[in-house]
């Protein structure tokens, strides 16, 4: 499932060695001799629950030293932002634990977690995709990663507003223009031009990230 981070921008920061990445298999830890790595939830209910042991010793293994920041992808962890994608940059190691069936057991969670993130309030079969939405997200914030024509400055959230409309070539297209603005070099009018749309956006789309927290209907 991982194939898709040795694409685009995390692809290259892998390969020109800014990050490294590696995925570990937890099976391969498990104790049980069908290598099983999951069972009923005690007291009753659905589903399975992943058991403490392969994942214990999967952490042991790859952080001995306790050098890591230790992540658990699930729907119960705090809402993954913009702003917690550039704190995770700035740590050196990050592990990412991801969940399946219903969950694992809270033992190894308190044993060996330091914090739960969640990509927002639905849930996925497996923490992969979430796992792989943080390291696409945290690694453009690692210095060197983007190039000097690719900024993180101008994109959505960044002053906490969405990003304004982009345009490029030709200035006409099936029948729609470019705005005039953005045509005539004048710097000043086109950042006017660009952050009333950047608020007009934010206010129809996510009232909750304007200043005042009022939509349209204000
Ligand atoms: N695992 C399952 N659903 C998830 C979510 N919404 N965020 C993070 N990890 C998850």
């Amino acid at each position: 499932m991982f194939d898709c981070l040795n694409e685009s921008i995390v692809g290259r920061a892998i390969k020109n060695g800014i990050i490294d990445f590696q995925a570990a298999d937890i099976r391969e830890y498990s104790k049980d001799k069908h290598q099983k790595c999951d069972d009923t939830p005690y007291g009753g209910g659905a589903g399975m629950v992943m058991t403490a042991q392969p994942i214990y010793d999967c952490i042991k293994a790859i952080d001995p030293d306790r050098e890591y920041l230790r992540i658990y992808m699930s729907p119960k962890g705090e809402r993954l932002t913009d702003g917690m994608c550039r704190e995770l940059a700035t740590h050196d190691k990050l592990l990412l634990l991801c969940g399946h069936y219903e969950g694992v057991d809270q033992r190894v969670l308190d044993l060996c977690i330091d914090r739960e993130i969640s990509i927002g309030d639905y849930v996925l079969s497996g923490g992969e995709l979430a796992a792989m939405t943080v390291i696409d997200g945290t690694v453009r914030f690692v210095d060197g990663v983007l190039g000097s024509c690719e900024s993180h400055e101008d994109e959505s959230f960044s002053d906490g507003m969405l990003e304004y409309p982009q345009y490029t070539r030709p200035p006409e297209f099936m029948g729609l223009r470019v705005p005039e603005v953005l045509l005539n070099g004048n710097h000043k009018a086109i950042a006017k031009f660009r952050k009333e749309q950047s608020e007009a956006i934010t206010r129809s789309r996510r009232p909750d990230l304007m200043p005042d927290g009022k939509g349209d209907d204000r």
